[in-house]
């Protein structure tokens, strides 16, 4: 894992934004893994900037979104389909018909999950794939003691991500059950990862994805074993840390 804690939270979106519009320019038909949440909302905007300030384009590119909550509309302001086009797709050149994210209303949820899957395999792989963090170190929708080898499915989700995702809902009775999560497989057949996170809030489960063992009870930890993570964390997030004086030297001393 490289472990990149900067200042705050603009420099971390900042250094997100550009890893993955330089991939964008470098690989015009670029697949892109999206996340949802409040951690990248910022390193989206910064997207935007790029793409009109740069030319950027992103009419050839495919995306796939890690999750969606099951049971509600599509147009439901909290979706993550109206996330996305919000914070990202209404916002650039992309062809929706290259845009993925999953039914919240699968006729049948097992052939949508197989068929979700396939067009992952189908586009060639997700070239980059952005996460946040859960409070309890969930990826996606993958909670505590998700198989580490699980595909898109279905997942109950956990009165904490139902507590934490609240505000988006007004209540927590408001907030669904399910989601359908791309799985850790999945997520860990991405040839390259950026994980974000910000706020003390999130500084334990960084500090046990990190230096924790690899385990099931923290989805995240599982990252240990990706060959291309990238962690990017503002100062806060990192304050639990017991390396975190070693990681910022290997930062510092990182080859060009
Ligand atoms: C949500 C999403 C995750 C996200 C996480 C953190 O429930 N399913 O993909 O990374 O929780 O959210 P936030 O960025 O708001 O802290």
């Amino acid at each position: 894992m490289d472990v990149f804690i900067l200042k705050n939270e603009d420099e971390c979106s900042e250094y997100a934004a550009r890893m993955i519009t330089d991939l964008v320019k470098s690989k015009p038909n670029a697949v892109l893994g999206l996340a949802t949440g409040r951690t990248p909302i910022d390193t989206y905007a910064r997207m935007v900037r790029i793409h009109n300030e740069e030319h950027v384009s992103f009419k050839d590119v495919k995306t796939f979104n890690l999750d969606e909550y099951y049971g509600i509309d599509e147009s439901h302001p909290s979706s993550y389909h109206s996330f996305m086009q919000k914070h990202l797709f209404s916002k650039v050149d992309i062809n929706q018909e290259n845009v993925h994210v999953p039914s919240s209303k699968p006729q049948n949820v097992a052939e949508f999950c197989a068929w979700y899957e396939n067009e992952i395999k189908k586009a060639g792989g997700i070239d980059i794939q952005l996460l946040g963090i859960g409070g309890n170190g969930h990826i996606g929708f993958n909670e505590p003691t998700s198989s580490l080898a699980s595909r898109t499915r279905i997942k109950v989700l956990t009165e904490k991500t139902r507590t934490d995702n609240t505000f988006d809902f007004g209540t927590i009775e408001k907030v669904p059950m399910h989601a359908i999560t791309m799985g850790i497989g999945t997520i860990m057949e991405s040839r390259q990862i950026i994980i974000m996170a910000f706020g003390t809030k999130k500084a334990d489960i960084v500090r046990q994805m990190i230096e924790g063992p690899v385990t099931a009870l923290v989805p995240a930890s599982v990252l240990q074993m990706h060959p291309s993570v990238k962690v990017i964390i503002d100062e806060d997030a990192a304050s639990a840390l017991e390396r975190k004086e070693y990681y910022k030297w290997v930062f510092d001393n990182r080859p060009n």
